[in-house]
């Protein structure tokens, strides 16, 4: 079975705009385009139901029901219970308030570990609890890769241990994380695990149960959605952290990790990114009822149209004497995302960037806050790696621009 491309990108609005249809979009390590199912719900509660929830008129009621919605459908995507999912404006804020929420839980001297692989989201906020005594431990890249040592992190943990901070998938990196494995070794010690999904969820299923993670991090418009933080905490973590949200609250878990009022439309929309996904899967597949086993099945689709489009990109650069990939230069998705980052001996990557948005190829280039991880790899941060980064609506002539491009500029 292979992804029916023309349906899925007649469902992404984006690609009906004569412009934007231009432009071969591989930044979506950054943004991904909305579909078309979160563009009408977000169209529907603005225009019908943007007041506040929870009211008896009619407008109110349906703001609260689309958020209720979204908390249900959401979970149950995650195999999460829907008291464990919080909403946030972004992961980067999610982080920020989750670090102050876990800080009461810890005395001085107590231990967390930071990568330096990960996104600066789901690294700065525990670095900077050095300063109220706790000792941060740094588990570090190979230099010439990238790549975390799994078995590096058993000289890092210990009974003192409280957490362990990293990444599914890194958004430079790219390359999959065994986050079960990790879980296992930082839960014999007794310590949590918190980690940032963000690279990896566009990509398939996310089933925190079988990750056995405490948090897990997704940010839902690099997932088709829209502009907001999804932050999946295990049930008696939730308990233990200290309520951030407005005293006379205490007792909700929705808003324990909540110090603000949320944007009601966006939450509600989010819904829209797994009507997406079984949009998909009803056009492909014959009904099942798990709502986990429909969103594993349109991951494979994904995978396997995506491993077409990454393998010639990495071939190509694997040929190449003068560019360096970061993270493991293997096109097999149980392996890596389809985010693939290099530099040049010979070209800045300000220079393979500029020659690849003259060509309409939508990218980047720099650290992509992964700052300390272009640091350890030597790189100046702002000059950093190019990133060409893909997601299942992209096509292979998308990837043939790109290739080139590169046959030229290199
Ligand atoms: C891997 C990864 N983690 C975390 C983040 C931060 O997400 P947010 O923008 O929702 O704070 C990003 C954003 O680029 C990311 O790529």
């Amino acid at each position: 079975m292979t992804l029916d491309l023309d349906f899925v990108r007649a469902r992404f609005p984006a690609f009906a705009d004569p412009e934007t249809a231009r432009w071969a979009h591989l930044e979506n390590a950054g943004g991904s385009y909305a579909a078309g199912p979160v563009v009408e719900l977000l169209t529907e509660l603005f225009s019908r139901a943007k007041v506040q929830p929870g009211w008896g008129s009619a407008p109110s009621q349906v703001a609260a029901a689309a958020m209720e919605r979204s908390r249900q459908v959401m979970a149950a995507t995650f195999n999460a219970g829907p008291d464990e999912i919080h909403f946030g404006p972004s992961t980067s804020q999610n982080t920020y308030v989750l670090a102050r929420a876990m800080r009461p839980m810890w005395l001085a001297g107590d231990e967390i570990v930071v990568t330096e692989q990960d996104h600066e989201a789901n690294s700065g906020v525990w670095r900077r609890l050095a300063e109220t005594g706790i000792v941060v431990k740094e588990w570090r890249v190979d230099p010439s890769t990238g790549l975390l040592d799994i078995d590096a992190l058993d000289e890092l943990i210990g009974e003192r241990t409280r957490l362990v901070a990293m990444t599914h998938a890194s958004n430079v990196a790219a390359t999959i994380n065994p986050v079960a494995d990790v879980a296992a070794r930082v839960h014999a010690v007794g310590g949590h695990i918190v980690v940032d999904g963000v690279s990896f969820a566009p990509h398939g299923a996310v089933d925190v149960d079988a990750l056995d993670c405490d948090v897990y991090l997704y940010s839902a418009y690099k997932t088709y959605g829209p502009h907001v933080g999804m932050m999946y905490t295990r049930g008696s973590l939730l308990e233990a952290v200290a309520h951030q949200g407005h005293f006379f609250n205490e007792g909700r878990p929705d808003t324990r990790l909540t110090p603000a009022g949320p944007d009601h439309a966006v939450i509600g929309a989010t819904a829209g990114i797994v009507d997406y996904y079984d949009l998909l899967h009803a056009h492909h597949l014959d009904p099942v009822a798990d709502p986990v086993e429909r969103i594993r099945a349109v991951g494979a689709l994904f995978a396997g149209h995506e491993r077409e489009l990454v393998a010639p990109l990495l071939a190509f650069l694997a040929d190449r004497d003068d560019v360096t990939v970061v993270g493991a230069p293997v096109a097999d998705p149980a392996v890596r995302a389809p985010t693939v980052s290099f530099h040049s001996s010979r070209r800045s990557s300000a220079e393979i960037y500029g020659a690849l948005i003259a060509a309409r190829v939508a990218c980047g280039h720099g650290h992509f806050y992964a700052h300390r991880l272009i640091t350890a790899l030597g790189l100046d941060p702002d000059d950093g790696v190019v990133r060409v980064s893909m997601v299942h609506y992209n096509r292979a002539d998308d990837v043939a621009r790109v290739l080139t491009v590169l046959d030229e500029v290199l």
